[in-house]
Formats: C-alpha cells, structure tokens, sequence
C-alpha cells in the first residue's frame, strides 16, 4: 500500500463526555466491530471510577490500566481506527485537554436522558476553539429520556454546535421500536438482541410506502413521517464540507449498550471523518504527506513499576513514517535520539513497530528526555503549537517534609511536571514552590508518587488562590506594567517555562486588577497568539 493511501485509511479520534453516558461502552463496541476484541468487558476497566476519589492506591492500579488502553486500535473496512482515550473524570480534565491536540476529530457522547451535562460542555468549547470535526452520539434510547427535538436544541445552545441528525429515533425508553437512519435511508428495528447484524435493516428510500405502517405500527409511523418532516424543515442537509471545517455536526441516536445504532455511526464516521489533518507548527502548517517524519509528544506515563523509573511518551506522527532504530531529532534538546522498541498499540496490547504512519501514536521508552509538547523531526527545527495549560482550580504550597532527600523532592517535581500531573509556580517575591492542579485528587497523586517513585516526602500548606492568569503586557517598557510588577509582586510567579502568572485571590481582586492595568492583558490559558 503507497503511503497516501496509508494516510487516507488513518481515522485517529477521541471519545468525549461527562462521565456515565456510555464512553466506554461505546469504545468497546467499536472494538468488538473491529474483531479487536472478542468479548464484552475487555475494555470495562479504562475509567477512574467515581469511587476512587480518595484512595490513590486505587488510582495507581486504574492507572496501570489506562496506559493499556490509552490508544485502542483497530482495524475496519480496511480503515486504521486509532481512539484516543479521553479520561471523563473532571480531576483529569487537562489529561483529555491535551489528548485533544492529537486527535483528528471527536464523537460526544450524550446521555438521552441527562442531555447535556457539565463536563461535556468544557470539552466540546475546546473541540470548537480547534474547529475539530465533532459527531454527536445520543445515547441510551432504551431508556427514558428527553424529546429528541428537545435534545437537539440542548445541544445546539449549550454547545454552540449547528446539528443535523442523520438518525433518528422511533419511540423511546419503554416504546423504543429503532432508529431511521437517515444518512443509509433505512430502518433499524430494535429488539434488545445485541447479536443483529447489518443484514438486518430494512432499506426505506420512500417512507411514504405503506409497508411502514407494517412495520413498525400506524402511530409510529405518522409520528415518524412527521418528525422527518420536521427534521427536513429546521435542520440544515448534511454537508461533509461544513462537518470537515467544524461548522456543522451529524447526530446519531443509539444505544452503546445494546450494540444499537452503533454500526450506522460507525460505517458513516469512516466515511466522513478526516484523514490526519495538517497541523500548525510556530514555524509553518505541515502536512500529513510530507516525506519527512515529525511528531509531538502529547502524553507521558509513568512506569507502574517503581524500580524502572522509565516512563512511555505518547507521540502523535504529524508526517511522514516514523521508523525504528532510526535517528530523530528531540528539537528542544537539540538531539538526536534513536528508538530500539517503539510501541504501537493495537486493541489493549501494545507491540514493537518497525514502522508507523501519519494519524498513529508510537509509545516510545523515556528515561527523562520528554516533555508534554516536545516535537521530533528529521533535521528540521519545528516546534508545534497548541498543547496549552490550563488555570489550575486548586493551589497549594510543596513543602520539603525530609530535607535529606531535597534532591529527590525537587528531580521528582521536575518528572511529575513534565508528564503533566499539575503544574508548577515558583513565587517570585520568595522563590517558594506552588503546585496548582485540576482537581483535588491529584495532590494525593503527587504526594503518594514522590514517595513510592523518588524516595521524597512532601507536605502541603493552602495558598488561597482563584485563579492563575498568565500575563502579556503590550509594553513590558511601559510605566503600567512596571506599576502593576510593582503593586502586585506578591501574587506574581513563574510557570515552569519562565512565563509570568499573576495568581489573583479573588474574582474581585482580578476583576480589579484588569480594570486598572487594561494595557496588561490576563490569559487563563498559557498560549494565545
Ligand atoms: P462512561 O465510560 O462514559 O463513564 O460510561 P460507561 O460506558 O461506563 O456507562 C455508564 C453506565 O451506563 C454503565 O452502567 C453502562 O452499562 C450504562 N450504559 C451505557 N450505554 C447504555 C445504553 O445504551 N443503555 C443503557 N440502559 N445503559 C447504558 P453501570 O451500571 O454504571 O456500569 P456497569 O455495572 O454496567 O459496568
């Protein structure tokens, strides 16, 4: 096969939604379409239950895990599916930000009857700022839940999206009788049998035929003929080009549990869903096809096992073919590394690959080299945009809790940064450290690592913050910034890239701050152009 066409069958995407609506149900159904997997369950476990909020031992072994299953592959219809596993847990929110950044497009998965929930909005505004190619799942149809006109419009105004379905439901919850699908123009009559094949549809080009009536009842089918009606009349056709650009998003209904309405959106997401798209670089837009390999790393996991201290960085491949034993350039080291065993994954197994294309993710052993965002290359100096921080929700002081182990403490810091756990911020008025994470739970993540991976204790002490801004003045020579270096020295820090972060205290105080400084602007997310 050339190496086009190696591109163009590559679909590499990711799974969003707020914990609970069938993300990893849906996952599994999908693999099972791929033959990837053989049985229900496989792939249960790639969640941090709810349960685990505060028992971290439990964490580490959830997140043994995820590594497994943060890159399901499979192959269908001769596509390469690469799903990109995207934790719903809001305390990995950053996890699935910068997951994101990888992926060519997304699938939301809603749950019929809690319609659009909190977690899911975060994530589809970060889809949208990307303008990522988004298919909406509403899911759940054997089960009560709201209108699906209703739902529609929920997820027009929550999500800012512009729908059109390209399914739709007859019936629900108790009187769920199928969905017609309207993308295949056919009907899939639903039986609670989760065995049904694709032979089992029934083609439908003119729901004006009376045969419908036979099928699924005269009620149903009025209301079906009307609700299409309806659907004809408010919702925009579907358009490939407007899905491609992020301006207009297919809907599919369905049950992920009963393996119902799954294979409709399977069979139309492989025909509509980007190849690997051109990415932007500081430098220039570079395009999948190029001959030359370049990657960034947008995720790294520690080694489960403590007394190898290696970790996995997850690289996108932008372009070109990334081969073993080959020599890459490590662009911000300014270094060539060569890989002897990179991983590539394939359903929950991850394997040595002689080679990778475009759309794929390799695994590749670090001993400290990478950071989140580093980019490989062949030579080129490149530098890829878009894996930004986000202003961590909670703030405390690290405290040294063994002064004979400083060494360890601050190496390990170093490491759990660079993966990405939370973040780091020196204060500049005392040089005294601040770990801002998501949420909560990740503070008992980096305590419980420094001890069992780097030999460290830490203690932690509260630092009342709101928020942490990141500063652009228009003038860093003008008196304004000078005075607000000077008025706000306290609450002014750096991040771990030497960026300055104003930590405000309050909503007020930010508010304050904004409106006597307005030449300095405050940013919540750490890149902007
Ligand atoms: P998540 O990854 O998005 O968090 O959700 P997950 O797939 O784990 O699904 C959450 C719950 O919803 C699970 O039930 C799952 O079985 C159920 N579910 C998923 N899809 C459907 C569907 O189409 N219809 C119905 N009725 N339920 C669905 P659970 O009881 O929390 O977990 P489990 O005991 O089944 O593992």
């Amino acid at each position: 096969m050339s190496f086009k066409d190696q591109i163009q069958r590559r679909r590499t995407f990711g799974i969003i939604s707020h914990p609970d609506a069938g993300k990893t149900t849906l996952t599994e159904k999908l693999l099972l379409f791929g033959g990837a997997i053989q049985e229900a369950g496989a792939v249960k476990n790639n969640k941090i239950k709810k349960t685990a909020t505060s028992d971290f031992m439990e964490i580490e072994r959830q997140r043994g895990i995820s590594v497994a299953t943060s890159v399901l592959a499979f192959l269908y219809k001769d596509k390469k599916i690469n799903i990109l596993d995207t934790p719903g847990h809001k305390d990995f929110a950053e996890d699935t930000f910068r997951t994101l950044t990888a992926v060519d497009s997304v699938i939301v998965v809603i749950d019929v009857a809690k319609g659009v929930e909190e977690q899911t909005e975060k994530l589809v505004q970060v889809c949208r700022m990307r303008n990522i190619p988004i298919i909406v799942f509403i899911n759940k149809l054997d089960r009560e839940g709201k209108d699906a006109f209703d739902l529609l419009d929920e997820v027009e105004q929550k999500l800012g999206l512009a729908v059109t379905p390209l399914s739709f439901p007859i019936g629900m919850g108790y009187d769920f009788k199928g969905i017609y699908n309207i993308y295949e123009k056919n009907i899939n009559l639903f039986s609670g049998d989760n065995k049904k094949n694709i032979e089992d549809t029934i083609a439908f080009d003119d729901l004006n035929n009376a045969e419908l009536e036979n099928i699924i009842g005269n009620k149903a089918a009025e209301e079906l003929r009307e609700n299409l009606e309806l659907v004809q009349g408010v919702y925009p056709a579907f358009d490939k080009e407007s899905y491609l650009k992020g301006t207009q998003q297919p809907v599919f209904f369905g049950s992920a549990l009963n393996n119902f309405g799954v294979r409709e959106l399977l069979d139309c997401f492989i025909e509509i869903a980007p190849a690997p798209r051109p990415k932007k670089s500081e430098e220039r837009l570079v395009v999948a096809d190029e001959e030359e390999m370049t990657g960034f790393v947008f995720k790294i996991h520690a080694n489960m096992d403590p007394k190898h201290r290696d970790r996995l960085a997850f690289v996108k491949i932008v372009s070109g073919t990334f081969e073993r034993n080959k020599p890459y350039l490590h662009v911000r080291q300014n270094k060539k590394l060569k890989f002897s065993s990179p991983n590539a994954f394939f359903a929950e197994k991850k394997e040595i690959v002689d080679i990778s294309y475009p759309g794929d993710i390799v695994g590749l052993h670090d001993t400290g080299n990478f950071k989140i965002g580093d980019t490989l290359t062949e030579g080129e100096i490149l530098h890829y945009k878009g894996i930004p921080s986000f202003s961590p929700e909670h703030f405390r002081y690290i405290n040294n809790a063994d002064p004979m182990k400083s060494k360890q403490l601050f190496k390990g810091i170093d490491q759990l940064m660079d993966e990405g756990v939370a973040q780091l911020f020196t204060l500049e008025i005392n040089g005294r450290k601040v770990i801002g994470t998501v949420g909560a739970l990740q503070f008992e993540v980096i305590q419980y690592r420094l001890e069992h991976e780097y030999g460290a204790k830490c203690t932690y002490e509260n630092f009342p913050v709101h928020k942490a801004c990141w500063v652009e003045p228009e003038d860093p020579k003008n008196e304004e910034f000078k005075e607000f270096k000077r008025v706000k020295q306290k609450f002014l820090a750096k991040d771990k890239r030497g960026q300055l972060v104003f930590l405000a205290d309050s909503q007020f105080s930010l508010q304050m701050t904004q409106q006597k400084y307005p030449s300095v602007k405050l940013h919540f997310v750490s890149e902007f152009d």
